[in-house]
């Protein structure tokens, strides 16, 4: 293992010895995808979990950490239990700052019941049947339309031309999105979620954030005016329903609204673009699992998609905050400690999965945590994810049945999501020589 910082020590209340790499280090999250798995898979081996500090931002703020929450059974707990682990105080590190959150609301990501449940039933509510059918059908035609537009202009990345437009296209679709501003709301989407990454050049953290979150008021702001524009006439997209929707009392007003978007944006677009551009690959890089697919979609393509979830898992961490002491499967936790629940480390946990670093598509059970632990927190696009996973590899699978990426994934190194930023592909067109 090639170590990033520290020196074996005793972690503190749990006496175990401290591994010698840190994930509180940037450093860390810029190493090979493998020697992370090699971490992980020592931390799961110790008694407990490791704290680990975080160094304070510019030497101003006092140093806080995080307890490594990596084994599934501890993460299933854990986002069972949200009394007690809250998501409230934020849930991405480093948390956002304070009046990011005053000026642009809440998303019911980062809230603790009894908003978190109103806010999750007034959503609910507008997800309806009608609206989920609609959207299916929406996904078929997006996804078609995308293997023309593959096949007539032959692109060569695979992550911007055709896994991040799907989601996307489907998402706006949905909430009744006009055209014209659709091309600068994905720009920003880009852009705004790039410093989330560890890879920032000193430049780019100055000038990024500034620039982003002028984008992103607009953005919020055109999505609350469409919200009144709604309220008056109503349609039948998504923002009509939220709008509508009165639970308990309580409607959706512009600021949420805007939040929502936001949150729908860089919850269900970039998971959704990631997932499929892994999946390319990895369906590439195993030719007998690529060639059992082939052979029969009907039967495997379910169990590829949740098989690609588990391995590539998207979305590696989210953190809780302690609202009172707890054990967790034997470690004692105190009020106010952080915890981060490790989604990619749980989907690794050869306690759950018979050889897991292995891309298996037959593999069943499957319980990975690609969408949550669980609880109340879980994915709200986990069905909506899985579906447009499972149009868009049909439709490029039954139509371009040679189709597979060109050497490795462009990755983003990141402490939050496995990013891919390009993925070259190839395949025979339609009545056409191999190129
Ligand atoms: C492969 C694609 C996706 C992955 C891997 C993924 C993963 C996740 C994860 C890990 C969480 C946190 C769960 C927890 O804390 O327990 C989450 C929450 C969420 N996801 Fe997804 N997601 C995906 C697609 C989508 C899509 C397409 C949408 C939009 C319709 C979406 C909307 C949300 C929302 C709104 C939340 C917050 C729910 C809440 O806090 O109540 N996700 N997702």
């Amino acid at each position: 293992m090639s170590a990033v910082a520290g020196t074996p020590a005793p972690t503190g209340s749990t006496g175990i010895v401290r591994p010698e790499f840190d994930l509180a280090d940037p450093e860390f999250w810029k190493l090979p995808a493998p020697t992370r798995a090699a971490a992980f898979a020592e931390l799961r081996r110790l008694p407990a979990p490791v704290f680990f500090t975080e160094r304070p931002a510019a030497g101003r703020r006092p140093a806080k950490g995080f307890h490594a929450i990596v084994r599934h059974a501890d993460v299933v707990e854990a986002s069972r239990t949200p009394a007690v682990f809250l998501s409230g105080p934020g849930v991405t590190t480093p948390e956002p700052a304070r009046w990011v959150r005053a000026l642009f609301g809440d998303s019911m990501v980062n809230l603790d019941d009894p908003r978190h449940a109103q806010l999750r039933r007034v959503v609910s509510r507008a997800f309806t049947p009608r609206l989920l059918e609609r959207a299916e059908d929406d996904i078929r035609r997006v996804a078609a339309r995308l293997v023309d537009e593959v096949i007539e202009r032959r692109p060569e990345d695979f992550v911007t031309d055709v896994a991040a437009e799907l989601p996307f296209q489907v998402i706006c679709n949905m909430m009744g999105i006009p055209q014209e501003p659709r091309r600068a709301i994905l720009d920003q989407v880009n852009r705004a979620s790039e410093h989330i990454g560890v890879e920032r050049p000193p430049r780019s953290r100055i000038r990024i954030p500034g620039r982003g979150l002028r984008a992103l008021a607009r953005m919020q702001g055109m999505v609350a005016e469409l919200g009144r524009e709604r309220r008056r006439r109503p349609t039948e997209d998504l923002i009509s329903a939220l709008v509508a929707a009165d639970v308990d009392g309580r409607r959706l007003g512009g600021r949420d609204l805007g939040a929502f978007f936001s949150l729908l944006l860089v919850a269900g677009v970039e998971t959704t673009r990631n997932a499929l551009a892994h999946g390319l690959h990895l369906l590439s890089a195993h030719p007998e699992q690529r060639a059992l697919l082939l052979s029969d979609l009907d039967r495997y393509l379910a169990g590829a998609v949740d098989e690609i979830i588990r391995h590539a898992t998207p979305i590696i961490q989210f953190r809780r905050t302690l609202a009172a002491d707890h054990d967790l499967n034997g470690t004692r936790l105190a009020a106010g400690e952080k915890v981060v629940l490790f989604f990619g480390s749980a989907n690794r946990d050869e306690a759950v999965f018979a050889d897991p670093d292995a891309f298996d598509i037959t593999r069943s059970p499957n319980p990975h945590l690609g969408f949550g632990g669980g609880g109340p927190h879980y994915c709200l696009g986990a069905h909506l994810a899985r579906q447009e996973m499972k149009v868009l590899l049909r439709e490029l699978f039954t139509r371009l049945p040679d189709i597979r990426s060109v050497g490795e994934p462009e990755l983003i190194p990141s402490n939050f999501d496995n990013r891919v930023r390009s993925l070259r592909f190839t395949f025979t067109p339609p009545g056409a020589d191999a190129r």
